[in-house]
């Protein structure tokens, strides 16, 4: 008799700036699940954060490209209702959201919560994930050199913010990024060159979060490397991305096809590829990871050193995206690939479920 079919509830779209890039990451991820293995349903979820069940053939009947939110007839389910905790055998749900609301710890532990098994780190993990500054001091106590940065509070941005302008234009020269603490896509992150450029860039980033950084801008090459596994994750080869423009800005990732091109593998001695990826274990490990993270550095071109600059624990998974992309000439293909990620939920799964919860 054929082994039973596991359900992967794929959840997509969301409520932060990166929707669209989510529903292209859904296109690859519904393709590319084993329909042998697997019985792929699922939620569109609106940006006002509704969720909408989807009619999974007609969306793998569309041409490929962004995965479009069917709205039925029938309304939308209630957030979260997957009230699967007494299933034996519960779904493994796939949420393919990132940024606020997806990648940060809020859908995690909803769907902790929920009971239910899910792909990529838990509710800890992500929370840090989304974190730069977080991220970026835990890295820093796990050994993993970081580029140097201020980071300030919206609430106190009116009493100290022209202060701290001045002292990173003191400490930190120019050029400086100014970025969110907890955005992705490079959504409100500002390279500034000039010192009259720093207030407004800091306005701008306040726009999109409450927390901002203004870090050191260094002149680097981007390194990304993919982590797959447990607590003792694979690493892929390392990538690069290479921005055309002045640097990886939103417009070069996703709008103009000309803005970047990435270099699979990266072109890097071998010595530095074993240091890129000790760099990237130590972070899974530090940052409290699980499942699946794309770890991203920088290599400083004068100095040739590495830095860590942010993870991504829900790693873009379009027809452009580096993380299937790493592991393909890692040797792991995109079918393996989502099949280990779901291993790995109904791993995490199990152990958490066999512990006691009385003494
Ligand atoms: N300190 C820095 N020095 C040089 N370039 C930087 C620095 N910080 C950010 N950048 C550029 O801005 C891009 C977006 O910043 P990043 O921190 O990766 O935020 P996001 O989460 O939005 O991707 C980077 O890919 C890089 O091109
Ligand atoms: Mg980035």
């Amino acid at each position: 008799m054929p082994e039973a079919k596991h359900e992967v509830l794929v959840l997509y779209g969301g409520r932060s700036t990166e929707h669209e890039v989510s529903c292209r990451s859904a296109n690859f991820i519904l393709r590319n699940l084993d329909p042998k293995r697997f019985d792929v349903k699922a939620i569109g979820i609106d940006k006002e954060g509704s969720w909408w069940p989807q009619d999974t053939a007609k969306l793998l009947a569309a041409v490929p490209g962004p995965v479009a939110i069917v709205r039925q007839a029938s309304g939308p389910v209630p957030p979260g209702s997957l009230g699967f905790q007494a299933a034996a055998s519960p779904p493994v749900v796939f949420p393919v959201l990132h940024g606020s609301f997806g990648e940060d710890g809020t859908m995690q532990g909803l769907l902790e919560l929920s009971g239910v098994p899910f792909v990529g780190p838990d509710t800890l993990g992500s929370a840090i994930g989304m974190d730069k500054v977080v991220s970026k001091r835990l890295a820093q106590a796990a050994g993993v050199p970081v580029v140097p940065w201020l980071d300030v509070r919206a609430q106190h941005w009116t009493k100290r913010g022209e202060a701290l302008c001045a002292r990173a234009l003191t400490e930190l020269g120019l050029p400086l990024f100014v970025k969110p603490a907890r955005l992705g896509s490079s959504v409100g992150v500002s390279k500034v060159k000039t010192a009259a450029e720093l207030i407004p860039a800091c306005i701008e980033a306040l726009a999109f979060d409450d927390r901002i950084m203004i870090e050191k801008g260094l002149n680097v090459r981007e390194i990304e490397v993919a982590c797959l596994g447990d607590y003792d994750p694979a690493l892929s080869v390392p990538g690069e991305v290479i921005a055309h423009a002045d640097f990886y800005s939103y417009d070069a990732k996703y709008l103009d096809a000309a803005g970047s091109s990435v270099q699979v593998p990266a072109h890097l001695e071998s010595s530095q590829v074993k240091v890129a990826q000790q760099m990237a274990r130590q972070v899974f490990v530090g940052l409290e990871l699980y499942g699946m993270a794309r770890v991203d550095l920088f290599l400083e071109k004068g100095s040739g050193d590495f830095y860590f600059n942010e993870v991504n624990t829900i790693p873009g998974f379009t027809e452009i995206s580096q993380y299937p992309q790493l592991w393909a000439a890692s040797g792991v293909d995109a079918q393996v690939l989502l099949t280990r990620l779901v291993d790995l939920a109904l791993q995490r799964h199990l152990t958490k479920r066999s512990l006691r919860r009385s003494k």
